[in-house]
Protein backbone atom coordinates (compact mmCIF):
# COMPACT_ATOMS: atom_id res chain seq x y z
CA UNK A 1 0.00 0.00 0.00
CA UNK A 2 1.41 3.60 -1.10
CA UNK A 3 0.36 6.48 1.90
CA UNK A 4 -2.66 7.41 -0.55
CA UNK A 5 -4.33 4.10 -0.04
CA UNK A 6 -3.14 3.75 3.49
CA UNK A 7 -4.57 7.20 4.71
CA UNK A 8 -7.89 6.61 2.21
CA UNK A 9 -8.50 3.63 4.40
CA UNK A 10 -8.27 4.74 7.43
CA UNK A 11 -10.65 7.54 6.56
CA UNK A 12 -12.55 5.57 5.81
CA UNK A 13 -12.13 3.47 9.44
CA UNK A 14 -14.86 2.88 11.67
CA UNK A 15 -15.30 5.37 14.77
CA UNK A 16 -11.80 6.80 14.28
CA UNK A 17 -12.00 8.93 17.39
CA UNK A 18 -10.78 9.00 20.78
CA UNK A 19 -12.28 5.76 21.48
CA UNK A 20 -10.48 3.72 18.82
CA UNK A 21 -6.52 2.71 19.08
CA UNK A 22 -4.80 1.07 16.20
CA UNK A 23 -1.15 0.86 17.12
CA UNK A 24 -0.24 -0.60 13.18
CA UNK A 25 -2.50 1.04 10.97
CA UNK A 26 -1.10 -0.27 7.98
CA UNK A 27 -0.58 -3.72 9.29
CA UNK A 28 -4.32 -3.76 9.79
CA UNK A 29 -4.59 -2.09 6.40
CA UNK A 30 -2.77 -5.43 4.59
CA UNK A 31 -4.91 -7.25 6.79
CA UNK A 32 -7.57 -5.88 5.48
CA UNK A 33 -6.76 -6.79 1.78
CA UNK A 34 -6.00 -10.20 2.30
CA UNK A 35 -9.58 -11.10 3.67
CA UNK A 36 -11.14 -9.36 1.16
CA UNK A 37 -9.42 -10.85 -1.50
CA UNK A 38 -9.75 -13.90 0.48
CA UNK A 39 -13.55 -13.54 -0.09
CA UNK A 40 -16.24 -14.25 2.56
CA UNK A 41 -16.17 -18.17 1.95
CA UNK A 42 -12.89 -18.11 4.18
CA UNK A 43 -14.73 -15.76 7.02
CA UNK A 44 -15.83 -16.12 10.19
CA UNK A 45 -16.47 -14.16 13.17
CA UNK A 46 -15.63 -15.54 16.83
CA UNK A 47 -16.86 -13.98 19.41
CA UNK A 48 -16.52 -13.70 23.29
CA UNK A 49 -20.34 -12.77 25.06
CA UNK A 50 -20.23 -11.11 28.20
CA UNK A 51 -18.88 -7.61 27.98
CA UNK A 52 -17.69 -7.79 24.45
CA UNK A 53 -21.22 -8.34 22.64
CA UNK A 54 -22.81 -7.24 25.73
CA UNK A 55 -22.00 -3.71 27.35
CA UNK A 56 -19.95 -3.70 30.38
CA UNK A 57 -22.14 -0.90 31.95
CA UNK A 58 -25.71 -0.72 31.58
CA UNK A 59 -27.49 2.26 33.03
CA UNK A 60 -24.26 3.21 35.17
CA UNK A 61 -23.72 -0.53 36.63
CA UNK A 62 -21.92 -3.11 36.11
CA UNK A 63 -23.90 -5.26 33.86
CA UNK A 64 -24.99 -9.12 34.43
CA UNK A 65 -23.59 -11.78 32.89
CA UNK A 66 -25.21 -15.45 31.79
CA UNK A 67 -24.62 -16.67 35.36
CA UNK A 68 -25.27 -13.56 37.48
CA UNK A 69 -28.59 -12.94 35.83
CA UNK A 70 -29.83 -16.69 36.53
CA UNK A 71 -32.91 -16.44 39.49
CA UNK A 72 -33.92 -20.22 40.00
CA UNK A 73 -36.85 -19.15 41.75
CA UNK A 74 -35.90 -20.80 44.22
CA UNK A 75 -34.20 -18.34 47.21
CA UNK A 76 -31.97 -21.09 48.62
CA UNK A 77 -29.97 -22.20 45.79
CA UNK A 78 -29.71 -18.92 44.18
CA UNK A 79 -27.44 -17.95 48.04
CA UNK A 80 -25.77 -21.05 47.34
CA UNK A 81 -24.74 -19.95 43.87
CA UNK A 82 -23.58 -17.04 44.98
CA UNK A 83 -21.81 -17.85 48.51
CA UNK A 84 -19.74 -19.94 45.58
CA UNK A 85 -19.20 -16.87 43.69
CA UNK A 86 -18.26 -14.97 46.42
CA UNK A 87 -15.05 -17.78 47.41
CA UNK A 88 -13.77 -18.64 44.31
CA UNK A 89 -14.38 -15.47 41.71
CA UNK A 90 -11.41 -13.93 43.87
CA UNK A 91 -9.45 -17.17 43.50
CA UNK A 92 -10.20 -16.76 39.44
CA UNK A 93 -9.20 -13.49 39.63
CA UNK A 94 -5.75 -14.05 42.05
CA UNK A 95 -2.73 -13.68 39.69
CA UNK A 96 -0.90 -16.00 42.17
CA UNK A 97 -2.30 -18.74 42.29
CA UNK A 98 -0.76 -21.45 39.23
CA UNK A 99 -2.63 -22.17 36.34
CA UNK A 100 -2.97 -26.02 36.68
CA UNK A 101 -4.22 -25.27 40.32
CA UNK A 102 -6.67 -22.62 39.42
CA UNK A 103 -7.57 -24.79 36.30
CA UNK A 104 -9.38 -27.55 39.16
CA UNK A 105 -10.44 -24.74 41.06
CA UNK A 106 -12.34 -23.26 38.28
CA UNK A 107 -13.71 -27.13 37.36
CA UNK A 108 -15.11 -27.38 40.96
CA UNK A 109 -16.59 -23.71 40.71
CA UNK A 110 -18.26 -24.36 37.70
CA UNK A 111 -19.19 -28.26 38.62
CA UNK A 112 -20.76 -27.07 41.78
CA UNK A 113 -22.75 -24.71 40.60
CA UNK A 114 -24.24 -26.86 37.92
CA UNK A 115 -25.01 -29.14 40.45
CA UNK A 116 -26.95 -26.28 42.21
CA UNK A 117 -28.89 -25.92 39.26
CA UNK A 118 -29.95 -29.14 38.74
CA UNK A 119 -30.82 -30.34 41.95
CA UNK A 120 -32.55 -26.48 42.69
CA UNK A 121 -34.83 -27.73 39.93
CA UNK A 122 -34.06 -24.65 37.30
CA UNK A 123 -36.67 -24.73 34.76
CA UNK A 124 -36.88 -23.21 31.64
CA UNK A 125 -39.34 -20.61 32.59
CA UNK A 126 -37.09 -19.61 35.09
CA UNK A 127 -34.50 -18.62 32.61
CA UNK A 128 -37.29 -16.49 30.57
CA UNK A 129 -38.15 -14.92 33.90
CA UNK A 130 -34.58 -14.12 34.77
CA UNK A 131 -33.85 -12.37 31.48
CA UNK A 132 -36.57 -10.42 31.20
CA UNK A 133 -35.73 -9.44 34.58
CA UNK A 134 -32.23 -8.95 34.26
CA UNK A 135 -30.07 -6.15 33.46
CA UNK A 136 -27.98 -6.89 30.06
CA UNK A 137 -28.17 -5.49 27.26
CA UNK A 138 -26.23 -6.00 23.42
CA UNK A 139 -23.72 -2.94 22.22
CA UNK A 140 -25.44 -0.78 20.15
CA UNK A 141 -24.88 -2.29 16.31
CA UNK A 142 -24.52 -6.18 17.16
CA UNK A 143 -27.96 -6.63 15.51
CA UNK A 144 -27.28 -4.74 12.16
CA UNK A 145 -23.69 -6.41 12.56
CA UNK A 146 -25.49 -10.04 12.76
CA UNK A 147 -27.53 -8.99 9.66
CA UNK A 148 -24.64 -8.07 7.92
CA UNK A 149 -22.78 -10.86 8.19
CA UNK A 150 -26.14 -13.44 8.12
CA UNK A 151 -26.73 -11.81 4.91
CA UNK A 152 -23.49 -12.87 3.16
CA UNK A 153 -23.47 -16.53 4.91
CA UNK A 154 -21.05 -15.59 7.07
CA UNK A 155 -20.59 -17.43 10.47
CA UNK A 156 -20.30 -16.37 14.06
CA UNK A 157 -19.38 -18.40 16.73
CA UNK A 158 -20.04 -17.04 20.38
CA UNK A 159 -17.55 -18.80 22.94
CA UNK A 160 -18.70 -18.21 26.61
CA UNK A 161 -17.94 -20.13 29.84
CA UNK A 162 -21.17 -19.18 31.03
CA UNK A 163 -24.44 -20.84 29.88
CA UNK A 164 -25.56 -21.25 26.56
CA UNK A 165 -29.35 -21.27 27.30
CA UNK A 166 -29.41 -18.36 29.09
CA UNK A 167 -27.39 -16.53 26.24
CA UNK A 168 -29.80 -17.99 23.51
CA UNK A 169 -32.34 -16.31 25.19
CA UNK A 170 -30.81 -13.41 25.73
CA UNK A 171 -30.20 -13.10 22.23
CA UNK A 172 -34.16 -13.88 21.69
CA UNK A 173 -35.49 -11.40 24.16
CA UNK A 174 -33.21 -8.68 23.54
CA UNK A 175 -32.45 -8.87 19.77
CA UNK A 176 -35.87 -9.93 19.27
CA UNK A 177 -35.17 -12.51 16.53
CA UNK A 178 -32.59 -15.42 16.08
CA UNK A 179 -29.67 -15.62 12.99
CA UNK A 180 -29.16 -18.74 11.85
CA UNK A 181 -25.41 -18.05 11.24
CA UNK A 182 -24.98 -17.35 14.94
CA UNK A 183 -23.57 -20.15 16.86
CA UNK A 184 -22.86 -20.29 20.66
CA UNK A 185 -20.03 -22.63 22.09
CA UNK A 186 -20.81 -22.93 25.68
CA UNK A 187 -22.30 -24.87 28.39
CA UNK A 188 -25.66 -26.85 27.07
CA UNK A 189 -28.40 -27.54 28.98
CA UNK A 190 -30.40 -30.86 28.78
CA UNK A 191 -34.42 -30.38 30.29
CA UNK A 192 -36.74 -32.71 30.37
CA UNK A 193 -40.47 -33.00 29.18
CA UNK A 194 -41.82 -30.63 31.85
CA UNK A 195 -39.19 -28.07 31.07
CA UNK A 196 -36.74 -29.26 34.25
CA UNK A 197 -32.68 -28.87 34.02
CA UNK A 198 -32.07 -32.51 34.37
CA UNK A 199 -27.98 -32.55 33.06
CA UNK A 200 -25.79 -30.58 31.10
CA UNK A 201 -24.52 -31.18 27.57
CA UNK A 202 -20.46 -32.29 26.49
CA UNK A 203 -17.46 -31.31 28.33
CA UNK A 204 -18.04 -28.36 30.87
CA UNK A 205 -16.53 -25.64 29.75
CA UNK A 206 -15.02 -22.72 32.46
CA UNK A 207 -13.39 -19.73 31.69
CA UNK A 208 -9.56 -21.36 31.65
CA UNK A 209 -10.73 -24.35 28.98
CA UNK A 210 -13.03 -22.20 26.95
CA UNK A 211 -10.38 -21.03 24.64
CA UNK A 212 -8.48 -24.11 24.60
CA UNK A 213 -10.43 -26.37 21.97
CA UNK A 214 -12.83 -24.01 20.93
CA UNK A 215 -13.26 -24.84 17.77
CA UNK A 216 -13.38 -28.96 18.42
CA UNK A 217 -15.89 -27.44 21.09
CA UNK A 218 -18.12 -26.27 18.40
CA UNK A 219 -18.13 -29.86 16.40
CA UNK A 220 -21.20 -30.86 18.01
CA UNK A 221 -22.94 -28.22 17.32
CA UNK A 222 -23.04 -29.45 13.67
CA UNK A 223 -26.83 -30.01 13.98
CA UNK A 224 -27.34 -26.61 14.34
CA UNK A 225 -24.65 -24.87 12.04
CA UNK A 226 -27.25 -26.11 9.41
CA UNK A 227 -25.23 -28.61 8.21
CA UNK A 228 -26.01 -32.05 6.33
CA UNK A 229 -25.31 -35.33 7.68
CA UNK A 230 -24.78 -36.77 11.19
CA UNK A 231 -20.66 -36.94 11.03
CA UNK A 232 -19.51 -35.90 14.60
CA UNK A 233 -17.21 -33.16 13.53
CA UNK A 234 -19.14 -31.52 10.23
CA UNK A 235 -19.43 -28.44 12.23
CA UNK A 236 -15.94 -28.26 13.06
CA UNK A 237 -15.08 -28.99 9.38
CA UNK A 238 -17.67 -26.38 8.18
CA UNK A 239 -15.68 -23.48 10.41
CA UNK A 240 -12.07 -24.86 10.33
CA UNK A 241 -11.80 -24.18 6.72
CA UNK A 242 -12.84 -20.86 7.03
CA UNK A 243 -9.27 -19.66 8.21
CA UNK A 244 -10.06 -16.13 7.86
CA UNK A 245 -11.50 -14.34 11.06
CA UNK A 246 -12.51 -11.46 12.51
CA UNK A 247 -11.96 -11.88 16.41
CA UNK A 248 -13.71 -9.95 19.13
CA UNK A 249 -13.17 -9.92 22.71
CA UNK A 250 -12.77 -8.06 25.62
CA UNK A 251 -9.65 -10.07 27.39
CA UNK A 252 -6.27 -10.43 26.66
CA UNK A 253 -7.32 -14.24 27.34
CA UNK A 254 -9.98 -13.71 24.63
CA UNK A 255 -6.99 -13.93 21.69
CA UNK A 256 -7.12 -17.61 22.43
CA UNK A 257 -10.58 -18.10 20.93
CA UNK A 258 -9.07 -18.71 17.58
CA UNK A 259 -6.36 -21.32 19.32
CA UNK A 260 -7.84 -24.23 17.77
CA UNK A 261 -7.96 -22.62 14.20
CA UNK A 262 -5.04 -22.93 11.84
CA UNK A 263 -5.93 -19.15 11.06
CA UNK A 264 -4.62 -17.44 7.82
CA UNK A 265 -5.16 -13.65 8.74
CA UNK A 266 -6.84 -12.43 11.73
CA UNK A 267 -7.81 -9.27 12.71
CA UNK A 268 -8.05 -9.21 16.10
CA UNK A 269 -10.52 -6.40 17.74
CA UNK A 270 -10.43 -5.39 21.32
CA UNK A 271 -12.80 -3.60 23.94
CA UNK A 272 -11.16 -2.29 27.06
CA UNK A 273 -13.84 -1.83 29.34
CA UNK A 274 -11.99 -0.46 32.59
CA UNK A 275 -8.84 -0.22 33.84
CA UNK A 276 -7.93 2.14 30.90
CA UNK A 277 -4.75 3.83 31.60
CA UNK A 278 -3.42 0.33 33.15
CA UNK A 279 -4.48 -1.75 30.65
CA UNK A 280 -3.68 0.11 27.04
CA UNK A 281 -0.50 -0.26 26.47
CA UNK A 282 -0.91 -4.25 26.63
CA UNK A 283 -4.44 -4.10 24.39
CA UNK A 284 -2.92 -1.77 22.12
CA UNK A 285 0.06 -3.99 21.47
CA UNK A 286 -2.16 -7.71 21.66
CA UNK A 287 -4.90 -6.75 19.22
CA UNK A 288 -5.24 -4.86 15.81
CA UNK A 289 -7.76 -2.55 17.03
CA UNK A 290 -8.87 -1.34 20.24
CA UNK A 291 -12.26 0.52 21.60
CA UNK A 292 -12.37 2.26 24.58
CA UNK A 293 -15.29 3.18 26.97
CA UNK A 294 -17.83 0.77 26.18
CA UNK A 295 -17.76 1.23 22.95
CA UNK A 296 -20.43 0.60 20.46
CA UNK A 297 -20.50 -2.20 17.59
CA UNK A 298 -20.39 0.38 14.82
CA UNK A 299 -16.84 -0.23 14.17
CA UNK A 300 -16.48 -3.54 13.79
CA UNK A 301 -19.72 -3.36 11.47
CA UNK A 302 -18.16 -0.63 9.28
CA UNK A 303 -14.94 -2.75 9.61
CA UNK A 304 -16.36 -5.83 7.95
CA UNK A 305 -18.60 -4.11 5.26
CA UNK A 306 -15.49 -2.79 3.97
CA UNK A 307 -13.96 -6.42 3.66
CA UNK A 308 -16.99 -7.55 1.67
P1 LIG B 1 -16.94 -15.69 30.37
O1 LIG B 1 -18.27 -15.03 30.27
O2 LIG B 1 -15.80 -14.72 30.19
O3 LIG B 1 -16.81 -16.83 29.43
O4 LIG B 1 -16.76 -16.25 31.87
C1 LIG B 1 -17.79 -16.62 32.68
C2 LIG B 1 -17.78 -15.89 33.98
O5 LIG B 1 -18.84 -16.41 34.79
C3 LIG B 1 -16.54 -16.03 34.84
O6 LIG B 1 -15.86 -14.80 34.96
C4 LIG B 1 -17.04 -16.43 36.23
C5 LIG B 1 -18.52 -16.26 36.14
N1 LIG B 1 -19.31 -17.21 36.94
C6 LIG B 1 -20.34 -16.72 37.74
O7 LIG B 1 -20.56 -15.52 37.80
N2 LIG B 1 -21.10 -17.61 38.47
C7 LIG B 1 -20.88 -18.95 38.42
O8 LIG B 1 -21.60 -19.72 39.09
C8 LIG B 1 -19.82 -19.45 37.60
C9 LIG B 1 -19.56 -20.92 37.54
C10 LIG B 1 -19.08 -18.55 36.86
Amino acid sequence: HDDCSLSKIQMEMPDLSANTVIDHPRALTDKIALIRDAGPSKFQVIADFDATLTKYRVNGVRGQTSHGLLQQGNADYDAKRQALYEHYRPLEISPVIPIEEKTKLMEEWWGKTHDLLIEGGLTYDAIKKSVADSSIAFREGVTELFEFLEKKEIPVLIFSAGLADVIEEVLRQNLHRTFKNVKIVSNRMVFDDDGRLVSFKGKLIHVLNKNEHALDMAAPLHDQLGVDGNEENEGNAYVKQRTNVLLLGDHLGDLRMSDGLNYETRISVGFLNDNIEKSLESYRKAFDLVYLNDASMWGALELVSQLF
